[in-house]
């Protein structure tokens, strides 16, 4: 399995709060058959400079690579982030926060304000940029906003959690089958939960779908 959007470098954000805690994390993905792990800190660009966070990214890549490499664990990490759609956000090199070396953006839509029609234009912007916007866990948003944007030629990801209640994967089904679902990501933040048993659990249980997800992956990664 390829997890899509995870919280696993140490000290980036507040995802992982040290070395130890990132072991563990990637220790139970590996656990559940996961083979390589998008790791994606938050990236707010009214709280942090591209700079900086470049910076910490790099020195918490490293620092778990060599980790890993330590304890024999075989993983592979792709640098990210996930990209909250902020007004301000044009004025950075966009191509600086894509997956690894490709030129796709995992992109968080805002949660608590009313999404307007700046928000859709904003991805459109981003398009015409040559980058290609993955919507982060689509399974949050209110179809009533969402709707506009399966209009458009973009992909997204779905977290774990939606598979977790009756109707939430109900909902995760019905977008699948639009052509509305293309990753699994397990959001892991800290290392108390473990949303990896969770994915190696649906995934025998809705195997294609998962294999779709993986697929998907392997394409973008590869691109
Ligand atoms: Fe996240």
């Amino acid at each position: 399995m390829v997890d899509f959007h995870a919280h696993v470098l140490p000290c980036v954000d507040h995802g992982s709060d040290s070395l130890n805690t990132s072991l563990k994390q990637i220790v139970m993905a590996k656990k559940a058959g996961v083979k390589k792990i998008v790791a994606t800190p938050h990236y707010y660009d009214n709280k942090d400079s591209l700079s900086e966070f470049l910076q910490r990214r790099e020195e918490g890549y490293k620092s778990l690579q060599e980790a890993l490499v330590a304890s024999s664990i075989d993983v592979d990490i792709i640098k990210a982030a996930e990209v909250n759609l902020q007004t301000d956000l044009f004025k950075n090199d966009l191509k600086k926060l894509c997956i690894g070396d490709t030129n796709f953006l995992l992109l968080e839509m805002p949660m608590n304000i009313n999404w307007n029609s700046w928000h859709y234009d904003a991805i459109d912007e981003i398009i015409a940029l040559g980058i290609n916007p993955i919507i982060a866990h689509v399974n949050r948003y209110s179809s009533y906003y969402t709707k506009r944007l399966f209009e458009k030629d973009i992909l997204f990801q779905v977290n774990i959690e939606a598979f977790l209640s009756f109707s939430s994967r109900r909902n995760v089904l019905s977008l699948y089958k639009n052509g509305n679902a293309h990753f699994i990501g397990s959001d892991i933040h800290g290392k108390d939960k473990n949303p990896y048993e969770k994915m190696a659990k649906y995934k025998s249980r809705y195997t294609k779908m998962f294999n779709d997800f993986e697929l998907n992956s392997y394409n973008v990664l590869e691109s």
